[in-house]
């Protein structure tokens, strides 16, 4: 890929800095989670999914979308046509001013330009033409060189579909990600689309907490982990090339559209002899491994039902809400996976589990003490880059 833009590079193995993707990407929100890059029609076939472990797995036969990056270059345009393309695409931007801001805590125009850059960056052949249509790196505007190049300028979409691209990321709040069709995630370049969450900055915090417990424990590097509810694949794939050369990861998913998704990722990475993918209910896919894994990670949907509505408009109204819906007070999902994890888990296995903040940490520290004495041990709070806390981690007495 060849993106030059900051917080898009992927740096080798080192997750972006969270401090610097706070600053830029406007990351959390006021309840720490879930905001404009935190964002599928709703699937009305996922809602009526029930979360409980015997409800019956959906087939698979879903075709996962190439994100604009990986796309050949089979289309073109002139360089004015582009320029007139970017004109437009500003004048929207502007036209949108704090709007969203005010709304929902959405997107400035500031994002909103960084993120046309991007979408140049990934659909045009020679991104070296892009500050001449009047873009910066940072997003803000220059004034147009108007560059003679009569070239024809090689495209990976249509000129066509990029105004359509456009109209759909300002006028329905289509997310960026599901517009190009990736995110960025630690080192990772990861495809996305509707039906798939897109994968959050603070949710890379796991796999540095995988990479600390597997550091001077061999028996858990080369162990057997699962990732359940595993979405475009990313914890699965963050922890498998952390793990040592025996190591296997089993990433699981109730939705069709994300298995299909995460295998697609894996295969990109070359990670598909480590990693199994297998659809259905939490630890449905799980039996034949019960007592025999080694780490547990999973980051549930664990938003409470009636906050979700009043999440950003890229959130609510296009993210999966199988994806997002914890039950009435969020926790339905975290209480559900706290139960069965001390018998999935080998004694001295490690887990960590995603909440939306320290209520939640909490409610299931204390469950674990007060409902399960003696099921775990070094259970801890942990916060994420953020600051808030955000998971809780132990292991398997
Ligand atoms: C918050 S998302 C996390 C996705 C991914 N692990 C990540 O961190 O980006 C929760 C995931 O759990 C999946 N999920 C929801 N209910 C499930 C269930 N009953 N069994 C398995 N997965 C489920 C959703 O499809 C979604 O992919």
């Amino acid at each position: 890929m060849k993106t030059t833009c900051f917080i898009r590079v992927p740096s080798f193995c080192t997750p972006i800095s969270p401090i610097i993707r706070k600053h830029l990407q406007k990351s959390f929100n006021k309840t720490g989670h879930y905001n404009q890059n935190h964002i599928s029609t709703l699937n009305s076939a996922q809602t009526s999914i029930s979360t409980s472990p015997s409800s019956p797995a959906p087939s698979t036969s879903h075709k996962p979308q190439t994100p604009v990056f990986l796309r050949p270059l089979i289309y073109s345009s002139t360089f004015p046509d582009l320029q007139s393309f970017t004109s437009w695409a500003k004048t929207l931007v502007s036209s949108v001013g704090s709007t969203f801001v005010q709304l929902d805590n959405g997107s400035d125009s500031t994002l909103l330009l960084r993120e046309l850059r991007w979408l140049l960056e990934d659909s045009i052949d020679d991104p070296s033409l892009i500050p001449h249509l009047g873009i910066c790196q940072n997003g803000g505007i220059t004034s147009n060189t108007g560059s003679s190049s009569t070239e024809v300028v090689r495209l990976r979409v249509s000129l066509g579909q990029m105004y359509q691209l456009w109209k759909q990321r300002i006028q329905e709040r289509r997310p960026f990600q599901y517009i190009v069709g990736c995110e960025h995630w630690r080192d990772l370049v990861l495809s996305v689309e509707e039906g798939v969450l897109i994968p959050r900055p603070e949710t890379e915090k796991i796999v540095d907490l995988v990479g600390n417990v597997v550091g001077g424990n061999e028996m858990l590097r080369e162990g057997l982990w699962a990732d359940l509810g595993t979405g475009s694949g990313a914890l699965a794939i963050g922890i498998a090339r952390i793990l040592g050369k025996n190591g296997r990861v089993i990433a699981t998913d109730l939705s069709p559209t994300a298995i299909s998704v995460a295998k697609f990722n894996v295969e990109r990475y070359g990670l598909q002899d480590i990693i199994e993918i297998k659809q259905g209910s939490w630890f449905s896919p799980l039996v034949h491994v019960e007592g025999e894994l080694d780490g547990l990670v999973c980051n549930p949907p664990y938003i409470p039902s009636e906050d979700i509505g009043s999440l950003q408009a890229e959130v609510a109204k296009h993210e999966p809400r199988l994806a997002l819906d914890g039950g009435v007070e969020g926790m339905d999902n975290l209480l559900h996976l706290c139960e069965r994890t001390a018998a999935m888990l080998k004694p001295g296995g490690f887990f960590a589990f995603e909440t939306n903040g320290e209520k939640q940490c909490r409610l299931l520290a204390n469950h674990m003490e007060n409902e399960m004495t003696g099921s775990f041990r070094d259970v801890n709070i942990v916060s994420d880059f953020a600051d808030i806390p955000r998971f809780l981690t132990g292991f398997c007495d």
